[in-house]
């Protein structure tokens, strides 16, 4: 066979309301751990197809955004069916093969559309149909046979008591030869329940046409679960999820409590790093290998080195932390934070589009805001970056190995030089130069024997009355 007629267009049906999801963003953008449900076909298909093309709801200019560049996308303006939005396709898919996906099925797998297309292409069928053998059929279109061969496709709403009891359904996904379909799809007419032109009648024609029909069924029913709610969306989160998971402990990851555990789909972590129950590692984060994540952080697109260390409950919000550092219990990286090599973050620690320099310290309570921190610097408890004066945010610079004394409320812009010391409790308005020390605080004042006398005073008060 040439190359013309093993082409393969995939073509993803997306034009669907999604009603049931009760959203106003389209359903194929709603999210499923970390990428939105029309990516998955893309993704499952991608090894086989030369084109893809998708058929779009009109005026969704949000959607756009989240198709490849080299996706072709064709409008169904009106929505008359499957079958209808097959047809929109026609004039981007030329010869060869279609697989027709639904954008909705999110948990297809690569390997079982490769074995429905090889199937398809070995027996030479005009059209092969993706089936499931499912608990509950309901609502979904059964799949009946006649000596082994598909016959025909029955849609809940127009099938008989007897053929509802059929467990086999149609997950909505086949392969068809174009020269075939289009002809056929001409020929299929709106005479059922709801008045659409039904994808699943060109079956049915095919069959009586004498044309051959194979069906393959999945051999993982639960890679048939279609999202139409809320709840459905859930239900392929939780599998997506643990198939994540399976990817990660398989790749050397050790996730200690898989049920509490949470994790993206577009996240990777290295071999010999140890998840802690309930963490949440969300977006394009990477993890090294040999790290440990304490129980309860959260991740949001965060880059860790290798050997880092998060105590409990750290959050980390687009940020990087370089390798061999430890943080937390109960730290907060927000956006543009990046903790050097083998540094340390303690409890109650904010950073905010801050560096802190390679071994540098700040173990307890502190906000360090729009700062550059060097190298062996120790910022003490309770330092605050004064970033905010109201009006515009400003920058603190701290050099090598300066001393930063308990409570310091260092106001920005400021630089303190490399050495430099800042006594407890000052409030540093000017530049410190390298090396010096600043002590911003008032004279004590001591009072002999104060507290003598007012316990005296006290204990005649209490004698009087
Ligand atoms: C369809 C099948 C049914 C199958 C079920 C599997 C038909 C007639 N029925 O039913 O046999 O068991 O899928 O989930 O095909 N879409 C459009 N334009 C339209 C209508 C739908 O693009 O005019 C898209 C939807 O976005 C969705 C897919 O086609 O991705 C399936 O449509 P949906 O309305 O969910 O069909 P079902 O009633 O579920
Ligand atoms: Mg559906």
């Amino acid at each position: 066979m040439d190359n013309v007629v093993h082409r393969l267009t995939v073509v993803i049906l997306a034009a669907g309301e999604g009603k049931r999801m009760r959203s106003r963003q389209p359903k194929v953008l709603h999210p499923l751990c970390g990428r939105p449900l029309l990516a998955y076909p893309l993704r499952a298909a991608h090894a086989l197809a030369d084109r893809f093309v998708v058929v779009a709801p009109p005026d969704t200019p949000a959607l756009r955004q989240h198709i490849p560049p080299d996706v072709r996308v064709v409008e169904q303006r009106e929505r008359l069916g499957t079958g209808h939005a097959v047809l929109q396709a026609k004039d981007e898919c030329g010869d060869g093969t279609i697989l027709v996906l639904a954008s909705d099925m999110p948990l297809i797998s690569a390997e079982t559309l490769e074995r429905l297309v090889s199937h398809h292409r070995t027996t030479g069928a005009a059209a092969t149909m993706l089936t499931a053998v499912v608990d509950r059929p309901h609502g979904l279109g059964r799949v009946l046979r006649q000596g082994g061969r598909v016959k025909r496709v029955v849609e809940e709403r127009d099938a008989t008591d007897d053929e509802k009891k059929v467990t086999e359904i149609n997950t909505s996904i086949y392969c068809f030869e174009a020269s075939r379909l289009w002809s056929t799809l001409a020929e299929v007419k709106p005479d059922n329940d709801q008045g659409e032109y039904y994808l699943t009648d060109v079956i049915g024609i095919f069959n009586r046409r004498g044309a051959r029909v194979e069906g393959v069924a999945v051999a993982d029913p639960r890679e048939a679960l279609g999202v139409n709610d809320r709840k459905q969306l859930a239900a392929a989160a939780a599998v997506q999820r643990e198939r994540t998971l399976d990817r990660l402990m398989e790749g050397g990851v050790t996730i200690l409590d898989p049920a509490t555990t949470y994790i993206e789909d577009t996240v990777t972590i290295g071999v010999d790093t140890v998840v802690y129950p309930n963490v949440v590692i969300e977006g394009a984060s990477v993890v090294g290998s040999d790290c440990t994540i304490g129980a309860g952080c959260h991740l949001t697109r965060a880059t860790l080195g290798d050997r880092v260390a998060l105590r409990p409950y750290c959050v980390i919000t687009e940020s990087v932390v370089d390798e061999d550092a430890i943080l937390g219990p109960f730290c907060h990286l927000r956006p543009q934070a990046h903790v050097g090599a083998g540094a340390h973050i303690g409890n109650f620690v904010e950073l905010k589009k801050t560096r802190l320099g390679k071994r540098s310290k700040a173990s307890h309570l502190a906000y360090l805001g729009d700062a550059t921190i060097g190298d062996d610097v120790n910022v003490g408890a309770g330092v605050i970056t004064c970033n905010y004066d109201g009006l515009d945010k400003h920058p603190t610079t701290i050099q090598d190995e300066a001393f930063i004394g308990t409570n310091a409320s260092l106001v920005a812009p400021l630089t303190i030089g490399a050495q430099a010391y800042i006594g407890a409790g000052s409030t540093v308005t000017k530049d410190v130069p390298p090396g010096a020390l600043v002590v911003e605080r008032a004279a004590a004042v001591v009072k002999d024997g104060w507290g003598a006398r007012r316990s005296a005073m006290r204990a005649a008060k209490k004698k009087k009355g």
